[in-house]
């Protein structure tokens, strides 16, 4: 098969696949990607989101559930080293957050690692790239907005002494019917999403100004009660115990890559995008770090053990009272609710990509012209999404979501390799330092956290891949535009320096 990508023949010439192995194989042009970016059936996404509004994006989607819940279930496995657990699992996250800024940079389209590993490594990976971002983006939303519920009946409890009844409040297999409050967090943010981009982004920087100040309040009442002996020992359970929590605290910083989802949406992708996602990296990291290492310092490791909300511990063992679990149960509130709808909107963008290019149904890139968003699209997604929160105990398929995303993450370092080779000279607004080194170094560290997931994690993992299969040969393969088109697929716009 012909190098679509190759230099320095034409990178817009598509032939006409041959063979079973070439169909699989196909490459979109990168001109072709770029070249429909924004346009949907029936109407265009609206340009509307500049650096500071796609920075919120990443960090509404990434700080949530990992910091308010995980990080103590993580306390016992390390210790006071959780700080250094959380520096582990960010430095991981930032190989792989370097190779999305220069992807996101070059490619500026909503399909996020879908659409870079549709220009680089052919159109059967790139389905399987988007099929597991059905996991890190769509299963998450429900499992968050289950977390949600938690969080809802917690401060219903601390503040007006009130519980949901278990029937509404928790889904069959868990004693319960329905879970009336997961329910209600999808759908809510499906109304902010129907609004329209700009809308619902100004919606989630609200939400992001309340858990930065909710973990920043945190920070200052609990330094109160840091104690240096905490510290002390200070890795008790040694190196394995810090990597272990490592690995668990990676669910924390899904979501950084938000931001390139909404590349047809942002009004200067090529230098906004990679910014995004390196800035709301390390606005995380920094919050994270020192929300831990407060923490810790305020309450001996060893009492995380068996503890829920462990940060609302936390300031119950260091002031006596009631009111600041409370404040900081608001806290939680309003920031699960921002992750279920940036991670919404990422969603459905996806899927708007990966229709658009005949993968999955039409009705996922149809744009209403009146909103500029993909309404139909976002009504599907959210109700999929809002009913399998509602009816479904998510444990298993939640730690599933971890290693699709982490699969999702090699293969965009990989892609960062392939593009390098296949398009030397196309202009880049970002590039990863030391490549190859750093690709794959970040390839490697994903491989290496997946290999650290238990397995029926691999199992759930085996048996979604194995569906996805099923469909691409059912569906997409017959479908893809890709395939069925009888030319160049498109455009003029040059992208080489
Ligand atoms: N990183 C996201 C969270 O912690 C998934 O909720």
């Amino acid at each position: 098969m012909p190098d679509q990508g190759a230099e320095p023949s034409s990178p817009l010439k598509t032939p006409a696949p041959r063979g079973a192995a070439a169909r699989l194989l196909r490459r979109k042009p990168v001109e072709a990607l770029v070249a429909q970016s924004g346009h949907g059936a029936g109407g265009d996404l609206r340009r509307s989101l500049g650096l500071w509004q796609l920075t919120m994006i990443s960090i509404g989607a990434t700080l949530g559930t990992g910091v308010f819940v995980v990080l103590g279930e993580a306390v016992p496995e390390a210790g006071p080293a959780v700080v250094v657990s959380f520096m582990l699992a960010g430095l991981t996250a930032l190989f792989s957050a370097l190779s999305y800024a220069e992807l996101a940079g070059t490619i500026p389209v909503a399909g996020s690692s879908y659409s870079y590993a549709y220009a680089t490594m052919g159109e059967f990976v790139a389905w399987v790239c988007g099929w597991c971002l059905l996991l890190e983006y769509g299963v998450s939303v429900a499992a968050v907005a289950v977390g949600w519920g938690q969080y809802i009946d917690e401060l219903l409890g601390g503040a007006f002494a009130v519980s949901l009844p278990q029937a509404l409040s928790a889904p069959p297999g868990e004693g319960g019917l329905f879970n009336v409050p997961a329910l209600a967090v999808v759908l809510l943010a499906m109304v902010f999403l129907l609004g329209g981009a700009k809308e619902s982004a100004r919606a989630n920087t609200v939400m992001v100004a309340v858990k930065v100040s909710a973990l920043l309040l945190f920070c200052g009442v609990a330094a109160m009660g840091v104690r240096a002996g905490n510290y002390q020992p200070f890795m008790p359970l040694g190196a394995a115990g810090v990597s272990a929590a490592g690995a668990t605290l990676f669910f924390s910083y899904i979501g950084f890559d938000a931001a390139s989802t909404a590349g047809e949406e942002a009004k200067n992708p090529q230098r906004d995008l990679p910014r995004g996602i390196l800035l709301s990296l390390a606005v995380v990291t920094a919050l994270y770090c020192l929300v831990a290492a407060v923490a810790v310092g305020a309450e001996p490791w060893r009492d995380f053990e068996g503890t829920e909300a462990g940060l609302a511990a936390v300031l119950r063992h260091v002031t006596g009272q009631d009111v600041w679990p409370v404040l900081l149960a608001f806290g939680a509130v309003v920031a699960i609710a921002s992750v279920v709808l940036t991670v919404l909107y990422g969603q459905t963008r996806i899927l708007f990509a990966m229709s658009r290019d005949g993968l999955v149904p039409g009705v996922f890139s149809r744009v209403d012209p009146g909103s500029g968003s993909p309404r139909a699209n976002t009504v599907i997604v959210s109700l999929f999404c809002g009913a399998l929160a509602a009816a479904v105990p998510l444990g298993r398929l939640a730690d599933a979501t971890s290693i699709g995303t982490l699969f999702a993450f090699g293969l965009v370092n990989v892609a960062v390799l392939v593009l390098r080779r296949t398009r030397p000279t196309m202009r880049r607004t970002f590039r990863v330092p030391a490549s190859p080194l750093v690709p794959l170094a970040g390839a490697g560290l994903c491989l290496w956290l997946m290999y650290s997931l238990d397995a029926v994690t691999w199992a759930v993992f085996g048996v979604w891949m194995a569906a996805g299969v099923v469909v691409y040969f059912g569906y997409g393969m017959r479908r893809s535009r890709l395939g069925n088109a009888p030319g160049p697929e498109a455009p003029t716009a040059s992208t080489e320096e």
